[in-house]
This record gives C-alpha cells, sequence and structure tokens, in this order.
C-alpha cells in the first residue's frame, strides 16, 4: 500500500492536512515581530542534524529532499506547506505525533525540539537565542510557514541550507 494511502488511515492523523483556523490565519504573528523569527538555537540545530541523520533520513533523504517520503525542507517543503495553511504548530504536531513514521513518538520532548530545529534551519530560518520549545505554545500556532524573509545561509538548488558550524 502507498505510504500516503496508510497514513490517511490512522484515525489520530485526521487533523493533520486540514488548514490551520482562520483566525489564527489571519492574526499577525506576534512571534516573528518579538524574535525577528528566530526560534532555534544553533546548538539545537545541530543536535537535531545527528538526529536526523539517525532517525529520519533513511525515508526523507540525507538533503531532506525526500526518498521514500515527501521533502521536508526547501522548495519542495515550503509548497506544501504553504499550499495547506501550515504553522510552525502543525509542524511540530506532525512530527511529535507521527514521526519518525516507523516509530511515531519514540524521541524525548528535548529532541523533537532539536530535530524541528533543524528542520528550521534547513529551511533557511535564522537561529538565536530562545530555543525551540520542548512543548505546544500558542506563539507557534500563529507562526506561518513561509519563506523566510531574512534567509540564514546559502540555500542549494532545492532551497534548502545547512546548519551552520
Ligand atoms: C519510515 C519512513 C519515515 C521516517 C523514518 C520518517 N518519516 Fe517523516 N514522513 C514519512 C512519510 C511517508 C510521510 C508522508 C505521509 C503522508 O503524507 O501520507 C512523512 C511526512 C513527514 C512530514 C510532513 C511532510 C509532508 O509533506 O507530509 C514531516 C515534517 C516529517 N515527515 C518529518 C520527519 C522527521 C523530523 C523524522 C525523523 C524524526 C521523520 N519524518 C522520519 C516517512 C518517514
Amino acid at each position: 500500500m502507498r505510504w500516503r494511502q496508510r497514513f490517511a488511515q490512522r484515525p489520530h492523523l485526521s487533523r493533520w492536512p486540514r488548514p490551520a483556523p482562520k483566525r489564527a490565519q489571519a492574526r499577525p504573528s506576534t512571534l516573528i515581530k518579538a524574535t525577528n523569527g528566530a526560534i532555534y538555537t544553533t546548538a539545537q540545530a545541530k543536535q537535531g542534524e545527528a538526529i536526523y541523520t539517525q532517525s529520519c533520513a533513511s525515508c526523507h533523504g540525507t538533503n531532506l529532499q525526500g526518498v521514500a517520503a515527501p521533502a521536508i525542507a526547501g522548495k519542495d517543503f515550503l509548497g506544501t506547506a504553504q499550499k495547506n495553511g501550515w504553522t510552525i504548530g502543525i509542524l511540530r504536531t506532525i512530527v511529535t505525533e507521527n514521526m519518525p513514521f516507523n516509530n511515531p513518538g519514540s524521541l524525548t520532548a528535548g529532541q523533537y525540539a532539536e530535530v524541528l530545529a533543524y528542520l528550521l534551519a534547513a529551511n533557511c530560518y535564522p537561529a538565536g537565542t530562545t530555543p525551540f520549545p520542548e512543548h505546544a505554545t500558542a506563539n507557534l500556532a500563529h507562526l506561518k510557514i513561509t519563506e523566510p524573509s531574512h534567509l540564514a545561509g546559502t540555500p542549494d538548488r532545492f532551497g534548502v541550507c545547512s546548519v551552520v558550524p
């Protein structure tokens, strides 16, 4: 059976593809204003890179462009995220509740925060001094996934940035 079909059959995923509530979409992102979009630290992203290699790369590819599974960074991913109206909060839910696909929920809260920090870095979001939270926050639900206005690093031809050492 195809991955997408199998995924759709999981009842706890039913919330996932739905766009974010209208209210959240309409509200301007206070988080972006407060942090200039910097919602993770470089140290977290570095840790997350190792977790990604171990727990995610087999399906999503070493360059995050997807192999058996879809792209989760760069132009293809941003296209999907924008089409579906995903926020960082939705991305966090997808990852913490459903990934790794073959062993959901198997990472610690700290490891999930780190791998999410890595995904943000790979999507060229800038690092800052505020760590990515280990628990869902209201702010994350307001932060829509778009191409960052100030790219952190130089994207490759797929639009993926590498973690700055
Ligand atoms: C065994 C394979 C597998 C592993 C390992 C895996 N994933 Fe996935 N992932 C998938 C599949 C398949 C989908 C798409 C499901 C669908 O849309 O039906 C997916 C979807 C996603 C999505 C949403 C993208 C989209 O367009 O649907 C994100 C984000 C994601 N995975 C992140 C991760 C992270 C982070 C890890 C490691 C902690 C991980 N995945 C490990 C198979 C995997």
